[in-house]
Formats: C-alpha cells, sequence, structure tokens
C-alpha cells in the first residue's frame, strides 16, 4: 500500500507516546470529546466511523456512549494504531481498527451513518481536506452526519495569536484553512448541507469548533 506523507499526532514521531498526557493538559480534551459525540447525534444501531483516531480516545468515548453502535476507527499511522489497540483492548470494547493509504477510505459508499472526527482536519493540507471530505461524503449514508472538533478562526484576536503555536507545531499549509475559518465552507463544497459551527471552545492553542453537517 502507497501512503501518502501526513503530520503524526504531535508533529515529530517520538513525540505520538506524549500525545494522550499533552492533550490532557493543554486543553479541554475530555469536554471538547463529549460535546462532539452528543452533537452526533449517534444512535442504537449506527455504524460509525472515527476518522483519525489516533489513540482512540474518542472511539473508545464514542462507543461507550452507545455499546451497540458498530463503531470503525481509522488512522493513517500505524504506528498510533497500536497505542489505540491496546487502549480498546483494556477497556474490553469491540471496536474496529484500520489504517488506509491517505487517500481513499476502503469503505464502499453508504457504508456509514456517522462520521466523527476530533483534531485531524488541521493536520492536512487544502486539497487533501477537499479530498477526505469527499471521500467521508462518498462512504456516508444519505441522512448520514458528519460531526468535526478542530481549529477554526475565532471572533478573539487572542485566540487568533494562540492559533500561531499550533500552526508553528504542525505547519502553516495544513493549518491555513483553519486559520481563514474555511472549514465550513469546505465541507458545503463537498456536497454536505445544513454546516452548522454548533459549539466554540476556547484553548490555551486557539478556538477549537464543533462543526456538525448533514448528506441529505
Ligand atoms: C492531533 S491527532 C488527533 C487524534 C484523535 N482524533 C484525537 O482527537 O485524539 C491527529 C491524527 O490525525 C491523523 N492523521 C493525519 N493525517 C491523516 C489522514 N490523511 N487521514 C487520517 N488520519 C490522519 C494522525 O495520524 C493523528 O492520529
Amino acid at each position: 500500500m502507497e501512503q501518502t506523507k501526513f503530520i503524526p499526532a504531535l508533529r515529530f514521531k517520538w513525540l505520538t507516546p506524549l500525545y494522550d498526557f499533552f492533550l490532557g493538559i493543554t486543553m479541554p480534551e475530555k469536554k471538547i470529546k463529549q460535546v462532539l459525540i452528543s452533537s452526533a447525534d449517534i444512535y442504537a444501531s449506527a455504524k460509525l466511523l472515527d476518522f483519525g483516531c489516533g489513540t482512540a480516545t474518542l472511539t473508545i468515548m464514542a462507543k461507550q456512549s452507545s455499546p451497540e453502535a458498530k463503531v470503525t476507527g481509522i488512522d493513517v499511522d500505524k504506528e498510533i494504531l497500536v497505542k489505540a489497540a491496546k487502549k480498546i483492548k483494556e477497556e474490553k470494547l469491540d471496536v474496529f481498527l484500520l489504517d488506509y493509504d491517505g487517500k481513499h477510505l476502503p469503505f464502499q459508499p453508504n457504508a456509514f451513518d456517522r462520521v466523527i472526527s476530533c483534531l485531524v482536519f488541521h493536520h492536512l493540507d487544502t486539497d487533501v481536506k477537499q479530498n477526505m471530505l469527499a471521500e467521508i461524503f462518498r462512504i456516508l449514508n444519505k441522512d448520514g452526519q458528519l460531526t468535526i472538533a478542530d481549529f477554526g478562526r475565532s471572533r478573539s484576536w487572542i485566540q487568533r495569536t494562540l492559533f500561531n503555536l499550533i500552526r508553528i507545531l504542525d505547519g502553516f499549509k495544513s493549518t491555513h484553512a483553519n486559520a481563514k475559518g474555511l472549514l465550513p465552507e469546505m465541507i458545503s463544497d463537498a456536497g454536505f448541507e445544513n454546516v452548522v459551527v454548533k459549539k466554540r471552545f476556547k484553548t490555551m492553542f486557539g478556538e477549537v469548533q464543533i462543526i456538525g453537517a448533514e448528506k441529505i
């Protein structure tokens, strides 16, 4: 499988083991993930994909909140999925994990009812963002929903300035559309409707927004 280049969870592979700790001390991670899950309207029999699941914190929370849902986590980084698998095993959960080439989601059209994603899109260059939004649209059912938590353009200049710390860490190219507040428009361009910023969280690295969208 030919894999595209990607930005790891904390930019450098050697920092990946610190990812959970770092996130926990720098932002209200659990709160953001709880709001993401409640916004995603996950029903009992839903087929759910966590796109860019990383160490699977969100994947685990989603499965625990809807134990009957069929939950899958996907990430481009094989190594982080080893950690994710360990956490899922410790929680004794039935969750399917897989890696992919970073371009084509290895699923049939209409394979999922819900897609959730947390802090992934600011890792993707603009063309990759647009491609992956189109891929997510393809694999979602009619009436499916996409719910994303990621950095967006804040009304507060302090939050906008703080986001530069993430831009220095993760790169100016991949964070460009986030800084400009273009993510909602890009989600619409991929075919989604009712694209709404549902909640905004101030963090020490800038504003994290929960964005909901529907495939009608
Ligand atoms: C900041 S971490 C977020 C992990 C997890 N979603 C969370 O909230 O803790 C970003 C994740 O995006 C993944 N990623 C980067 N490029 C990706 C791509 N093209 N497709 C899927 N995942 C990608 C990274 O491997 C990493 O696990």
